[in-house]
């Protein structure tokens, strides 16, 4: 490979088109949609609404299903449910969106961050233990990129600590833990429908659990304090309104009729890259022994600089782009973010912590140096599609390897 022949240096890029747009339109969106309007109430009562519960706590293996208008908003009712206050402490990864920390800063609690596993970029269970205090509530595990946390080892420390979990599954619709879908596999658990995910109205959130009481609790926290069997205007607490609109449900409805062949899809191109991108040196993500099924919301990888002559991540994703395959780097440690930093004047139970001394190395090396992401519509391409894939990282880790001081003279021209 020369190195004109990259199209960072002029020359003929892998590929020219951009691959499968996402959010995408299913068939019988547009007729649920019309339906929904001519035919079903627009928020609360709609037919729609209920029906999009019943059947995603059914393809997730729940009981009960509250369906939300964000993700975000479904974790925050969620913690207050599971009885998260001011002055208690929530376990989380800063290996994630940072909605996560938002609810947990939304339910007046603080965030303490546990790192990740190298091998899954999910939190560290063996991590967990020593983290706990007097003052820990729950523990929320991100199944991150669709591919689940170590659940069995987190279940038992929750056990014995008396903490609960809620897992943060918006990532995650589909994948399974055991051969039980995640979300409901000890209190209860997150979605997200917002536009990148696997299933997407835009925007939208669900909780899914089996236990009742911990779903009445959700109930008043997500439409205005109401009890299920209340008046209408009795508020028993104070909860947000979160409710969905039944638009948003009538996007999802048919999205039941594409799942399972879109997972089929990711799943049988995920295994054609693993093979050749783990052949050309970078390193995939694993998973632990009981995962039975991941949901490939996000393709995660490792770059280790050492491999391609010490050529430096962000060299590799420039040559990538020019190749017209958009891989990144993705988050950063949460600790690093602004609200840890400032004055607390929002978030005054922040104030006496210092978030500075915080380091999660293993965050730290993944996502300042390592970690490369391809987001799930690649995943959902022909063969044709996955071939111009492998063929951009082909031809630009050939030339790393082979040709690394002539691509470094080069980008400083
Ligand atoms: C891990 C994680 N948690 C929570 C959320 C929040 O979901 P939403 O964007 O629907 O509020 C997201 C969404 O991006 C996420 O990726």
């Amino acid at each position: 490979m020369k190195l004109n022949e990259l199209a960072l240096f002029g020359g003929d890029p892998v590929r020219k088109t951009p691959f499968i747009p996402w959010p995408r339109v299913v068939d019988g969106q547009k007729e649920k949609l019309i339906d929904t309007l001519m035919n079903d109430s627009w928020g609360i009562g709609s037919e729609s609404i209920q029906l999009l519960e019943e059947k995603f706590a059914l393809f997730h293996d729940a009981k009960n299903c509250i369906v939300i208008d964000t993700g975000t908003n479904a974790l925050w009712v969620a913690l207050k449910a599971a009885g998260v206050s001011s002055g208690d402490e929530v376990i989380v990864p800063p290996y994630t969106f940072i909605a996560t920390v938002t609810a947990v800063l939304m339910a007046n609690a603080t965030p303490v961050f546990v790192d990740i596993d190298a091998n899954t970029f999910n939190i560290n269970p063996n991590l967990i233990e020593s983290a706990i205090t007097e003052r820990t509530k729950a523990i929320v595990p991100v199944h991150i990129g669709g591919n689940p946390a170590d659940m069995n080892s987190i279940i038992s420390i929750a056990e014995k600590h008396n903490v609960k979990i809620i897992e943060d599954a918006a990532q995650a619709h589909g994948a399974e833990w055991d051969g039980t879908k995640v979300g409901a596999l000890q209190n209860g658990g997150i979605f997200s429908f917002q536009s990148s995910k696997n299933m997407s109205a835009g925007e939208g959130g669900a909780i899914i659990s089996n236990d009742d009481d911990f779903m009445d609790a959700c109930f008043a926290y997500y439409n205005c304090g109401r009890h299920r069997d209340g008046d209408w205007y009795d508020h028993h607490i104070i909860g947000g309104n979160h409710r969905m609109s039944a638009m948003a449900a009538s996007l999802l409805l048919p999205q039941f009729q594409t799942i399972e062949n879109d997972m089929r899809t990711r799943e049988k191109n995920r295994k054609k890259l693993d093979k050749s991108l783990s052949d050309m040196g970078l390193e995939i993500t694993q998973t632990y022994d009981k995962v039975t099924r991941e949901a490939n919301h996000l393709y995660l990888l490792k770059y280790k600089a050492e491999s391609f002559n010490n050529i430096s991540r962000e060299n590799f994703f420039e040559a990538m782009r020019a190749e017209g395959v958009y891989t990144y780097a993705g988050y950063k440690p949460l600790y690093r973010e602004k609200v840890f930093h400032g004055k607390g004047n929002d978030f005054p139970w922040l104030k006496n912590i210092n978030y500075s001394n915080i380091s999660c190395p293993i965050t730290e090396q993944i996502s300042d140096l390592q970690s490369v992401w391809l987001t799930q519509n690649h995943l959902l391409g022909n063969e044709s599609d996955i071939h111009d894939i492998i063929n951009a990282f082909e031809k630009v880790t050939a030339v790393l390897k082979n040709n690394p001081e002539k691509f470094d003279t080069k980008l400083k021209e």
